[in-house]
């Protein structure tokens, strides 16, 4: 059974004219790594709110179609209860922190839940492990950087144990520094076989993750397949504003130029492979 089920989603804003997302469907099963990707004003945050419950929950308006989160009927359930399912790091996550050290900014809101305390003992132990800021748990977050602050974010959503990890455009804010931490820890829950949409414009980091891009554009799923189908159709992806990955637009170029290339590369390793097929056999003057 897949554990994100969207079927015919249209979402208008309160006061809005237009739909956010007009028809959008889509399933995912447990443990894909989904990327979404398109223009600004596309969509992807709102799709992000309803992944979450917030919409219809917390952001008002009107909602056509349903969503079921792990067999959950979003519009059913609290956004509280939906949060042990399903977490959304936003981009200036970092920005909401609310407490004075990272340990309580990961026990209030399981504390809140009412949890046992030798369990949020257990999770908290094991988030900061996972994030790696064991050794700054007692500092206040105003002394942290863009990437750890980001980090405690993450850890005080992944405390909840979702099974599902929304992250929408989660590294944005950060320098390469800080977009590296966080995504060594997006690497992890992808080891760990968590089911994630990652919302992200740096087509090179999508390459490393996602195994299937969902396109958006004006609220409508324009494709849904697989990673190098989608960031290896230059037409559609110019057509949306998006570059591709560098590595992957030289050899479409050199393609074109008419050296025939079977598997156009999406990564540099994928390009370097290709380079040396190339130039097999060829004397290098
Ligand atoms: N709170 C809101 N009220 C009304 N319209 C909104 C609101 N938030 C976003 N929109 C509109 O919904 C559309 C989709 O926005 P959004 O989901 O933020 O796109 P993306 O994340 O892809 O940039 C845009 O046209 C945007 O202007
Ligand atoms: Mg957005």
């Amino acid at each position: 059974m897949p554990v994100i089920e969207v079927e015919d989603l249209t979402f208008t804003y309160r006061r809005a004219k237009e739909p956010a997302l007009e028809h959008v469907s889509f399933s995912a099963e447990e443990g894909e790594f989904i990327g979404l990707i398109g223009p600004t004003g596309a969509g992807k945050t709102t799709l992000c709110m309803a992944l979450t419950g917030i919409i219809p929950h917390t952001v008002f308006g009107k909602m056509q179609g349903t969503i079921r989160i792990a067999g959950m009927d979003t519009r059913e359930h609290e956004v509280v209860e939906l949060t042990s399912v399903v977490g959304l790091v936003l981009q200036d996550a970092q920005a909401q922190l609310l407490m004075t050290d990272i340990e309580k900014e990961i026990v209030f809101p399981l504390e809140n839940i009412a949890l046992p305390r030798e369990e949020i003992g257990r999770r908290l132990e094991a988030v900061l492990n996972l994030v790696h800021l064991e050794e700054l748990r007692y500092l206040h977050p105003f002394y942290l950087s863009g990437g750890q602050r980001q980090r405690v974010a993450l850890a005080s959503i992944l405390a909840m144990e979702p099974n599902i990890l929304v992250l929408d455009e989660a590294t944005s804010e950060l320098d390469p520094v800080g977009v590296e931490e966080v995504l060594d820890v997006v690497s992890e829950l992808k080891a760990r076989g968590k089911t994630v949409i990652l919302v992200e414009h740096n087509m090179e980091e999508l390459v490393r993750f996602a195994d299937r891009v969902i396109v958006l554009d004006r609220g409508e799923k324009i494709a849904d397949e697989s990673t190098h189908s989608i960031l290896t159709n230059t037409e559609m992806l110019s057509k949306i504003g998006i570059y591709p990955p560098q590595i992957t637009s030289i050899a479409t170029r050199l393609h074109e130029r008419g050296i025939s290339i079977e598997k156009l590369p999406l990564s540099l390793n994928e390009g370097i492979a290709l380079l040396d097929m190339l130039m097999e056999g060829r004397p290098i003057s």
